[in-house]
């Protein structure tokens, strides 16, 4: 099948590979050239584990080519659309802009017969209106909407191999004609049993909301549990490894940390509620703002971790200002994580990043490290100190693990007491042993752990 990507960020980036990888005949179109000069030399700017791999294969094969220029998709059968929709600057809804702008400049490129494919993440109603859209010039044109789950980290392999597949088609023959067209593009997933949810287009636009604000919501949830635990002197990871055996419930996304971020979760449940409001049924989704409260609160909260420790160890170096924080100022603090996830070097309201700019903010001596984000970080934040993992360590009052990293959560709390100047280590992320590093010497605080 000919296919066109539209957007070669993360999304089309990674999908653009995958179908190529399927056999599919690939052109990816964005309209950043030095993106497409990147792609081009299978040198992506964003860092995905096999994706440079994948790209670096299908140039090679010759199935995989980026252009700038919308004309090089006129040949395709099939058009994703894979742009960005991005939050509102100021506001909690989508901007549409780049999606509007993308289907304008294919619609003049599309045969009759051509199938659009939506991915990106829209309000839901967009589909409905695109399809007008694009048949007002290509009448013999259609409109699928295809929600797209992959992770950051694992997007090769979730797109290779999705858990589900779901379309969301016009009504009578020409919804079965695009379904069939995408069935062909999906063949070896659908051979392989890949449940197949086939719908209407709004049902299938609020399938993507709806699965991620129930991920953040399960986040927040366990996260209002750590509060809980910590009042209480309980064991907010106990407590899910317990409730996770019930397969109701399932442990995954139970981590309690610093919280979600990323370029989905938290601008996906805002701009839910925002479509919600203009619906008229912003109440229904009111449980949102919480959701998004519990998990900003998170961040405050290792903050606070790390002044009250460093207040408790200070005796009467500490002289009380109106809060614990006052106990940041000039302190050595290594950050260690500063990606929203591990495997990824996304900054995008990364938890991580926004701490280690709170406790500058501070006052502190921070000292950031990350196997990855770190350029992605300097770029935006260049008034944060960056280093290696055993340049942050050496001399740190306090160690703050905010991404777990697999090279974090493997550190030795003997070795790191050896270049530390302090023996305070806050556990953003609960992925540390208390009683490894307490035995080391360690004031170990995690979040909602005794
Ligand atoms: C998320 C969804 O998981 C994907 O299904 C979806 O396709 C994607 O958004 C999207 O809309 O494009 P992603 O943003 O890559 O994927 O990251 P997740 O793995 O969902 O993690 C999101 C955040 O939640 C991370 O900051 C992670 O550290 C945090 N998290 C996750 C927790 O704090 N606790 C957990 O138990 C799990």
């Amino acid at each position: 099948m000919r296919i066109s990507v539209i957007g070669c960020g993360y999304l089309g980036a990674v999908h653009a590979a995958c179908m190529a990888a399927l056999g599919h005949q690939v052109v990816g179109i964005d309209v950043d050239p030095d993106k497409v000069d990147a792609l081009n030399a299978a040198t992506p700017s964003i860092f995905e584990p096999g994706l440079g791999d994948a790209l670096a294969a299908e140039l090679e094969a010759g199935r995989l080519r980026f252009s700038t220029d919308y004309a090089d998709a006129a040949e395709a059968r099939v058009h994703f659309i894979a742009v960005g929709t991005p939050q509102r600057r100021g506001e909690g809804a989508a901007d549409l802009t780049y999606v509007h702008a993308a289907v304008e400049a294919l619609v003049p490129h599309l045969r009759p017969g051509a199938v659009v494919v939506g991915k990106s993440t829209v309000p839901v109603g967009t589909a409905q209106l695109l399809a007008e859209r694009i048949h007002a010039d290509q009448p013999d044109a259609s409109l699928v909407w295809n929600p797209e789950f992959l992770r950051e980290g694992v997007a090769v392999a979730d797109t290779l191999h999705p858990d589900r597949i779901v379309y969301g088609i016009p009504a009578g023959d020409e919804g079965d004609r695009a379904r069939a067209v995408l069935d062909e593009v999906y063949a070896d997933a659908l051979a392989s049993g890949t449940p197949q949810v086939v719908t209407d287009y709004a049902t299938a636009e609020l399938v993507k909301v709806a699965a991620n604000a129930f991920l953040a919501t399960k986040i927040s949830f366990i996260n209002a549990m750590s509060e809980v635990a910590d009042a209480v002197g309980a064991d907010v990871t106990h407590l899910a490894d317990a409730i996770g055996h019930d397969p109701r419930i399932g442990r995954k996304f139970l981590n309690a940390g610093v919280g979600f971020g990323g370029g989905c979760l938290p601008k996906d449940i805002r701009a839910f509620r925002a479509r919600a409001e203009e619906l008229g049924i912003g109440d229904t989704l009111g449980f949102l703002r919480e959701v998004d409260a519990i998990n900003l609160r998170q961040r405050d909260r290792v903050v606070d971790a790390i002044a009250g420790a460093l207040s408790v160890n200070d005796g009467d170096r500490y002289f009380g200002s109106d809060s614990s924080t006052g106990s940041l100022v000039g302190r050595r603090i290594a950050v260690l994580g500063l990606a929203f996830k591990p495997e990824s070097d996304d900054i995008r309201d990364s938890p991580a990043l926004d701490v280690a700019v709170r406790l500058k903010g501070l006052g502190a001596d921070v000292v950031c490290a990350d196997p990855k984000a770190i350029p992605n970080a300097r770029a935006k934040h260049p008034q944060l100190a960056y280093a290696s993992t055993a340049e942050a360590l050496a001399g740190a009052e306090a160690v703050v693990l905010l991404t777990e990293w697999r090279e974090y959560r493997d550190l030795d709390p003997a070795a790191v007491a050896a270049v530390a100047s302090g023996r305070i280590v806050v556990d953003g992320r609960n992925v540390l042993d208390p009683d490894a590093w307490r035995a080391a010497g360690w004031t170990y605080r995690g979040l909602g752990r005794p």
